[in-house]
């Protein structure tokens, strides 16, 4: 398969499966990756770590403006409190502003596999391909529930998702929603495996046609 500069955006709501997809794809094809999450994850630990309010725009986009590469890395990115606070950041358009450099930049340079809510409608409309990674949202609570180690009631889980999900693409600013030439791969019903198949399949359908 012809990887060389190609752009494969991996949309959809969390825990659908994205992450665990896209890396795999892009090792396959030999393509840097980039959980573009991280940026809205680091971004919201920024803005808690200096005691302010996630939803606060000015707060906010400062911490994006201030965002290092090496936040990154940090270990402290995941949990319900970071969830909640990066969902919040990532409602802001200057954050959205702030990142989107970023991310443009690392795509462009040798190709790339990216995933995140709005790779395919706003970081890169060209994608090479473009999947809208989905799942039921009881699937996407229990794999939740189940990451954290089964960890408190079920129903908590999913009440924070539904939260999440409703706030992310309700957003004015690029809210979660598939492209128009996005194709749908629903993984309620699908491991790892049938997933990591089904994407191949449709990314060299898509490279077959454009070539
Ligand atoms: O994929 P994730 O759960 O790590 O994303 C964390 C939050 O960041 C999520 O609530 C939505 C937001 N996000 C976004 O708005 N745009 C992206 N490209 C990636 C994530």
């Amino acid at each position: 398969m012809r990887a060389a500069r190609m752009i494969v955006a991996v949309d959809g709501p969390a825990a659908a499966g994205k992450g665990t997809l896209a890396r795999r794809l892009a090792a396959h094809l030999g393509l840097p990756y980039l959980d573009t999450g991280l940026l809205y994850r680091a971004t919201g630990r920024l803005v808690l770590d200096a005691g302010a309010d996630p939803a606060d725009p000015a707060a906010a986009e400062a911490a994006a403006r201030r965002l290092r590469a090496a936040d990154l890395s940090r270990t402290d990115l995941r949990g319900p409190a970071q969830d909640d606070a990066a969902s919040k950041v990532a409602a802001v358009p200057g954050v959205r502003a702030a990142l989107l450099e970023f991310q443009r930049r690392f795509g462009e340079e040798r190709g790339a596999v990216l995933d995140g809510r709005d790779i395919g409608t706003v970081v890169f409309p060209q994608a090479t391909v473009k999947l809208f990674v989905t799942a039921s949202a009881e699937a996407r609570a229990r794999r939740r529930h189940a990451e954290r180690g089964g960890q408190g009631p079920l129903a908590e889980v999913a009440a924070e998702m539904a939260a999440r999900d409703a706030r992310d693409a309700g957003r004015d600013v690029a809210p979660l929603a598939p492209a128009p030439d996005a194709v749908l791969l629903d993984t309620t019903a699908l491991d790892a495996e049938a997933a990591f198949r089904a994407a191949l399949g449709i990314i060299a359908a898509k490279v077959k046609l454009s070539a």
